[in-house]
């Protein structure tokens, strides 16, 4: 056993693990933060996703002792961090995620919206394709990912006050009206 230090979402906390054990089964196991995804277990599909020092990291790939000395956040933190940073309600990703329904069964949406997170901190005014990029270790098998793409650009546009797009979805439903008339 490895006595372990860890800095999540903002809180110091103390645990033992064995010395073989990933960021991810601390969390899920010792620590309680089963928002973190255990799908694959090696390094697929991005469900474990995890931010070490603002950076995504596929947690199941990473040991715990590694993280020691870093800041790990884990979807738990979003919606707390935000607050001590000022804001109000859930973080703006999550929110968007929510009315944008961006996801179905849920299962990678931790790992989708921490890696969201991170590229909106990073970058002011990412495209379309940057978007992409940055989400491509996060694998979806249930929404086809529009929405996901639609709900970061939703979080983007309300940060900049420029105008929120346009689901995809509503064109289709333009269709069915404009057939109907
Ligand atoms: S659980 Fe880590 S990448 Fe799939
Ligand atoms: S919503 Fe089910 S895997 Fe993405």
């Amino acid at each position: 056993m490895r006595a372990l230090t860890l800095e999540v979402n903002g809180d110091r906390l103390e645990t033992a693990a064995p010395d073989h054990w990933t960021l991810l089964e601390v969390l899920r196991y010792k620590l309680g933060l089963t928002g973190s995804k255990q799908g694959c277990d090696k390094g697929d599909c991005g469900a474990c996703t995890v931010l070490v020092n603002g950076t995504p990291v596929l947690a199941c790939l990473t040991l715990a002792a590694e993280a020691q000395g870093k800041e790990v956040t884990t979807i738990e933190g979003l919606r707390p961090l935000h607050l001590a940073a000022g804001g109000s309600g859930v973080d703006p990703v999550q929110d968007a995620f929510d009315r944008c329904g961006a996801l179905q069964c849920g299962f990678c949406q931790p790992g989708m919206m921490l890696s969201a997170r991170a590229l909106l901190a990073k970058d002011p005014s990412p495209s379309r394709e940057a978007i992409q990029k940055a989400l491509s270790g996060n694998l979806c098998r249930c929404t086809g990912y529009t929405q996901i793409l639609e709900a970061v650009e939703t979080a983007l546009a309300e940060r900049t006050g420029s105008d929120t797009p346009r689901p995809a979805w509503t064109a289709d439903h333009d269709h069915v009206r404009e057939g109907s008339l």
